[in-house]
């Protein structure tokens, strides 16, 4: 059923008055609501980052909601506080590789924590600069933001303005992150990338000069590890060298990595170099729902200096008291579900080298598939695959051979949104679609974009994806 003709079965707005047997709801279920929705699992759906799960998760979910624990408070969770904290220390441990004493004093402190666990990656992009923010006014005077506002704190501090730095291929979340905190969107200062979609350091560089000149304060620097539309990864590494060149005293840059995406490649011995640097973050944001293949509603701020979370801690009376070891008092959210049970099970069933086969796999597809597109007459391969995700277009038969010098892409923009909504419809597989400033045509271009996470996508099921893609394109362009 398509969207319009499904959303009538949703329009009584009332709550029936008499109750239903739970055995004619199951029917609904069965009947609208189940073989309406997407199936994400599918081998060849494999356009967006949402993915299989592995088999286990399905049980573990039904125990985790049988126990309905709340992690606010041990009052009403016990075991999950030390459980939660301790997938926090592996994760932690995974990007900062610590010592065994610092393991050992940090994990379970009350009086900090090495990370948060939140509902995904826009609330640990949020948390994570909300801490950025409050840390940046929460050092000169006793004017702090939690105090007396973000307008008092700011002239107390000495600020014009507050900004963010990310690149122009930022998740949008950032600018959320922003609105929500007070600053808005406009204080998130956009740098340009390059042809391979890296931030552009010499840019970067001149920004902060630029801004420390103005005395505008930099709440964050913030990198990207696994960009959304094309996987690409800033140079952490040259990033965190910046933001400690221009440190002041009293006035450190907080560089933010956003790995929501591509943070799981720490686990690939053979790619973790893409992420050098990574360690150097105060901050790193992982999406367990997304590399880690927990079911959604769990990612992770990560944070170098357990201290940092102070900068954003909250009691009361009743509940999450001073001293006590409640995670209640650093989150965002209060009352707030077990997730880490799942990723804490995952961790433990697939360990380290579980993870690495499935973010190699991953990467090997991506790159077998780009050398499957680059020797296909009918596409063209817009980015080489850094990790898991590329992009690429299909090229009308009249033009193949020819895309260097074409200098109006409307038309074949065109096709390339009719041909994914086309086999979108077809129902037989996903490829999804975005736009971006592509160098070599000196415009945007409307792309296909694939995400290769399913370890069950075969090399069959790729090559007809593209003859699929293939035959409606040649139909829709004739
Ligand atoms: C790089 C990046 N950051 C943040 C997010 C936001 O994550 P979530 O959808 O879990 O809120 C995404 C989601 O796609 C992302 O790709």
């Amino acid at each position: 059923m398509d969207i319009n003709k499904i959303s009538q079965v949703f329009e009584d707005f009332q709550i029936p008055e008499e109750p239903t047997f739970v055995s004619d709801h199951a029917d609904f279920l069965m009947n609208y609501v189940i073989p309406n929705s997407v199936h994400l699992s599918a081998p060849k759906y494999i356009g967006h980052m949402t993915s299989a799960l592995p088999y286990f998760m399905m049980p573990l979910a039904k125990v985790l909601i049988a126990l309905n624990q709340n992690v606010v408070k041990i009052e009403t969770s016990k075991v999950f506080t030390p459980l939660e904290r301790q997938t926090i220390a592996m994760l932690h441990n995974l990007i900062y590789a610590n010592s065994e004493a610092f393991y050992r004093n940090h994990t379970h402190e009350a009086d900090g924590a090495l990370g948060l666990f939140c509902s995904g990656g826009t609330v640990a992009n949020l948390t994570g600069l909300w801490l950025a923010r409050d840390r940046i006014l929460g050092r000169k005077t006793k004017q702090t933001v939690d105090k007396v506002g973000l307008w008092r704190s700011m002239q107390a501090h000495g600020y014009s303005d507050l900004v963010v730095l990310v690149s122009d291929k930022g998740h949008y979340s950032i600018k959320k992150a922003m609105h929500v905190l007070g600053l808005g969107s406009e204080s998130v200062s956009v740098v340009p990338t390059d042809k391979n979609h890296h931030i552009r350091l010499d840019i970067l560089e001149d920004r902060i000069k630029e801004l420390r000149k103005q005395n505008v304060g930099i709440m964050a620097c913030i990198g990207i590890a696994g960009t959304t539309e094309s996987g690409s990864c800033d140079d952490l590494l040259a990033m965190a060298e910046l933001c400690e060149k221009y440190e002041q005293d009293g006035d450190p840059i907080h560089m933010h990595v956003d790995g929501a995406w591509g943070g799981p490649t720490i686990f690939s011995n053979k790619h973790k170099q893409k992420l050098a640097g990574i360690e150097r973050a105060r901050t790193v944001v992982i999406d367990a729902h997304k590399q880690l293949y927990t079911p959604m509603g769990a990612g992770i701020l990560l944070c170098k200096d357990p201290k940092d979370v102070k900068a954003i801690q909250h009691s009361a009376q009743y509940i999450i008291r001073k001293g006590s070891h409640d995670l209640g008092k650093f989150s965002l959210e209060g009352s707030r579900p077990g997730m880490s049970m799942l990723l804490h099970s995952a961790l433990n069933i697939m360990g380290k080298q579980g993870y690495e086969f499935l973010i190699d796999t991953g990467i090997e597809r991506a790159q077998h598939f780009a050398q499957m597109i680059k020797e296909h007459k009918a596409f063209e391969l817009i980015t080489e695959p850094e990790l898991n995700i590329l992009t690429y277009r299909y090229v009308p038969k009249k033009l193949r051979g020819k895309t260097e010098q074409l200098d109006n892409q409307d038309s074949v923009n065109r096709l390339q949104v009719s041909l994914q909504k086309k086999q979108r419809s077809m129902g037989v597989s996903f490829v999804s679609r975005t736009k971006f400033y592509v160098d070599k045509y000196k415009q945007d271009l409307n792309v296909l974009r694939v995400v290769l996470a399913n370890p069950l996508t075969t090399e069959k099921d790729l090559e007809e994806i593209l003859d699929e893609q293939a035959t409606y394109g040649d139909q829709l362009s004739k």
